[in-house]
């Protein structure tokens, strides 16, 4: 009987370790590759290798227990998570992995050897598939297990493609009998749909590479690629129906039960299993630096989010609960993946903030979604799905899921026309000249010349040979023609090539070509060139990179100082999300969860200040990886570092990783300066500043900026200037306002004279009444107004009429219990008996009818 207690893991990758395989780390979930969203599969860090891109490694074969995400792209389980026993949208993948070496014999025989005797599953449980056309696998086969137990499927289930390009070939995989006394279903066959038959492992026999245009070529050798999932074969080791069920899964479960108060039943349980998977592929995103994000793979990791959300909200969860859940990943595999440690609190953060945006418009959302619901019958309207999408946060699928158990479908199709009509925005350019996924003649030189040598951290001049040309297409090639465009390889080059963020050099070939750019394309430092004259294959030219390097190395060096001080002055939870080093400026994106106040950015540009004036010489020396990362140098996760690394200091202020090139002494730096500070993505934060000469361009160009402001002010103090302008335009804007409201004042005619008695609220009657003036030829105006203490006030104008309006207010201003007067064109008066303010209306306008009469 197999054992319960088996870490599968590690019996897996140490018993291929013992079959002579190198045991790989598990590569980042974002794959450095362009043509796939996530590592959907154990062999996507290799790629390369099998397309014959570059050399074989030695040992040519691997083991690795890799980390996988199927959530978009080909391969994409999202939509069943939840509602089946096996899917998920994180998973870990065991494989192992030959490239040219053994090939279909060992493979099979290296599984039934593991699954029989590591694993001990009973043989009679055991049944396998091959490739209809696979006579060989089946022969094979044969070897360890009855005939009767080996069935035929075509493409759809024995064919095997990581993407729509890339390596593939026919598989054969092996299959768990659960027992026929637990399934029922009509589905449960070898083949059919039903979960009794279970799929454990699949093996690759990699023989084609299938281009963009669907043709398919040999692979330079057939080669192996072998994928178990973690999940389904703990769970049959502890002989569960469902991975959900395993202990893989049980700790979150239960703990989503604690939150909502409810027990968890498998039948109705989809809720709960969403939640358990998505928080798994939402804290390994998030530790391993892809953010919440309107587009691309943030936006993947955002609709996982919100899905699992929604769920909670079914459950009854109506506020931030995901991050919580934080702690039982890690407990779960911290230990393995020891990186998640650390990013905890950070992830935690950044979970609780998305979650509190979606939690703003959830409801909203809920209550439009479900009043189209009562007017939908089969198909769910794409605009207001596309509402609930831009207005409320709803990803499609999110949609899709909860119309899921009503059978309703959304009309996708309108949806993507308005999404596309949205779609303004130009899709991502890729940074660069030199497009890294090219297909090009790079394994052939690697395997005449290997790696050549950059001596670019010493000179910016040598001597060098041309070993090889390249056209722009990447090809081979003996000369460039004058006036032409490619690449060039040089023995030794001092010409830094695109990397950490540092952008490549330019330069010249003296007397021969310009050079533009310089790119890395597997390990090959070349540089893009525009010939002069004709260059050969063999020929010995003087190089030499443009001075601009400096300013880089300067800005560079700045980087890090900033890095230092953000971690100094923000905390330790920052680490850096991207970096762009340029001559005449920088930017750093870093975590963190809000915007750095002024203040903040005060104290960080000061820190970097105070170090470059107190200088520190640069320091630089190779070790190995751990003893780096011991020593306390900052590393970036998912960085593939080699065996031996450059760790770079400036004194005490900062000790970093990189293979960037820098300043001698950090007083070279001269000043820095923050321009910008802004937001990403969310919780992720940039930082643009400047050094040097930008940053003196920079502070000549605010003094010329602020003589221009003084000139135009008039006034060698343009703040004081500012502060009376901004007086007369408030006192301005005050008396158009008054203007204004005595545009609505009735009036009454008499002859030519427009008489105006009113009782206003509000404006000053003062003002009002120089409007009013200001409007007609002939009038004559009185304004009462009452404070807030019963004070009243009245005051009377008069203009080109026989009424003076001194003896005018003085009237009324006896009514009002009060008194006053004035001149005969202006007068005012005080009164206090608000009751009698209709009589004295009244009265006034008597009086001015009667003096006009
Ligand atoms: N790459 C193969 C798979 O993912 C093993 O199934």
């Amino acid at each position: 009987m197999q054992n319960k207690n088996l870490d599968v893991r590690k019996a897996y990758l140490e018993f291929f370790a013992s079959k002579g395989h190198e045991v790989i780390a598990s590569a980042p979930l974002v794959p450095n590759d362009a043509t796939l969203l996530f590592t959907n599969a154990g062999m996507v860090p290799f790629k390369s290798i099998f397309t014959g891109e570059v050399p074989r490694p030695t040992p040519p074969i691997r083991t690795s227990c890799q980390t996988c995400i199927r959530a978009g792209g080909k391969h994409n389980d999202l939509d069943n998570v939840g509602y089946t026993a096996r899917h998920h949208t994180f998973f870990e993948m065991l494989g192992n992995f030959s490239f040219g070496e053994y090939f279909k014999t060992d493979a099979i025989a290296y599984a039934w050897e593991f699954v029989t005797e590591i694993l001990k599953l009973p043989k009679d449980r055991l049944y396998v598939t091959v490739h209809e056309n696979d006579d060989e696998a089946f022969k094979i086969w044969e070897k360890h297990i009855a005939k009767e137990r080996i069935y035929r499927f075509g493409d759809k289930d024995n064919f095997w493609a990581m993407g729509d390009t890339g390596p593939c070939g026919p598989c054969s995989e092996i299959f768990y009998d659960q027992g026929a006394e637990n399934f029922t279903s009509d589905e449960d066959y070898m083949g059919g749909d039903g979960d009794r038959f279970l799929e454990i492992w699949n093996l690759v026999f990699m023989q084609y590479e299938r281009s963009a245009d669907g043709t398919m070529s040999p692979l330079p050798k057939p080669s192996i690629d072998t994928g178990m999932g973690l999940e389904r074969v703990s769970a049959i080791m502890q002989g569960k129906f469902s991975n959900y069920d395993s202990d893989l899964f049980m700790p979150y479960i239960d703990a989503v039960a604690k939150l909502c108060g409810k027990a968890y039943e498998y039948e109705s349980g989809a809720s709960y299993r969403v939640i358990s998977d998505h928080i798994r592929s939402v804290t390994f995103l998030l530790a391993q630096g892809t953010t919440f994000d309107k587009e691309g793979r943030g936006y993947v990791l955002r609709r996982i989010l919100r899905r699992a959300v929604r769920h909670g909200y079914l459950l009854g969860i109506k506020e931030p609960f995901m991050h919580k859940l934080v702690d039982v990943v890690v407990a779960q595999m911290g230990s393995h993946y020891t990186y998640l440690n650390d990013k905890k609190e950070t992830i935690k953060e950044q979970i609780r903030l998305e979650e509190e945006r979606f939690f703003a418009t959830i409801s909203s959302g809920l209550e439009l979604f479900n009043a189209e619901l009562a007017n939908t019958k089969e198909i769910f309207s794409g605009e207001v799905a596309f509402k609930l999408y831009d207005t409320y946060g709803f990803p499609l699928d999110l949609t899709a899921d909860m119309l899921r158990d009503k059978n309703l479908r959304v009309d996708e199709a309108r949806f993507d026309e308005l999404m596309a009509e949205q779609k303004a925005r130009a899709k991502a350019a890729w940074k660069g000249s030199g497009d890294k996924s090219a297909k090009g003649d790079f394994k052939e030189l690697l395997e005449e010349y290997g790696e050549n040598e950059f001596i670019g951290y010493e000179s910016l001049e040598s001597k060098s040979k041309i070993l090889a040309l390249l056209d722009s297409e990447y090809k081979r090639t003996q000369s460039l023609k004058a006036n032409e465009r490619g690449w060039v390889m040089l023995d030794k080059t001092p010409f830094y090539a695109e990397s950490g963020g540092q952008c490549g050099d330019s330069g010249e070939i003296v007397g021969v070509a310009h050079v533009f750019d310089t790119q890395k394309f597997h390990g090959l430092n070349l540089s893009f060139i525009e010939t002069d004259k004709e260059l050969k294959v063999g020929d010995v030219v003087s190089v030499k990179v443009s001075n601009e390097r400096s300013e880089i190395a300067r800005h560079h060096s700045a980087t890090h100082l900033l890095h230092a001080a953000l971690r100094k002055i923000l905390g330790s939870h920052v680490t850096q999300a991207g970096s762009s080093v340029e001559a005449t400026k920088l930017r750093f994106d870093f975590s963190h969860p809000k915007a750095v106040s002024a203040e903040e950015l005060d104290k960080i540009e000061s820190f970097v200040n105070n170090a470059i004036a107190n200088g520190a010489a640069a320091k630089t020396e190779i070790m190995s990886i751990d003893d780096a990362k011991n020593s306390g140098a900052i590393a970036l996760f998912g960085e593939k570092y080699d065996e031996n690394v450059r760790v770079l200091s400036f004194g005490d202020v900062s000790k970093e990783l990189c293979g960037g090139t820098h300043v001698k002494n950090i007083n070279e730096i001269g000043s820095f300066f923050i321009v910008k500070e802004s937001g990403v993505s969310a919780g992720v934060r940039r930082i643009e500043a400047i050094c040097s000469a930008s940053a003196l361009n920079f502070a000549k160009n605010l003094r010329l900026e602020l003589d221009e402001i003084k000139t135009e002010l008039k006034s060698v103090e343009p703040l004081t200037a500012i502060a009376k302008l901004k007086d007369e335009i408030r006192s301005l804007k005050e008396r158009v306002k008054n203007a204004a409201s005595s545009q609505n004042l009735d009036f009454t005619s008499v002859g030519a004279t427009k008489i105006c008695v009113a009782n206003t609220k509000n404006g000053d009657i003062k003002t009002m009444i120089d409007g009013f003036k200001n409007q007609h030829e002939s009038a004559a105006i009185m304004l009462i107004q009452v404070d807030e203490g019963g004070k009243i006030s009245l005051a009377a104008g008069v203009k080109n009429a026989s009424i003076k309006a001194g003896e005018w207010v003085k009237m009324v201003a006896q009514i009002l219990g009060g008194n006053g007067g004035g001149k005969d064109d202006f007068a005012t008066a005080g009164g206090k008996n608000v009751a009698e303010i209709e009589n004295a209306l009244k009265a006034a306008l008597e009086f001015a009818k009667e003096k006009l009469a």
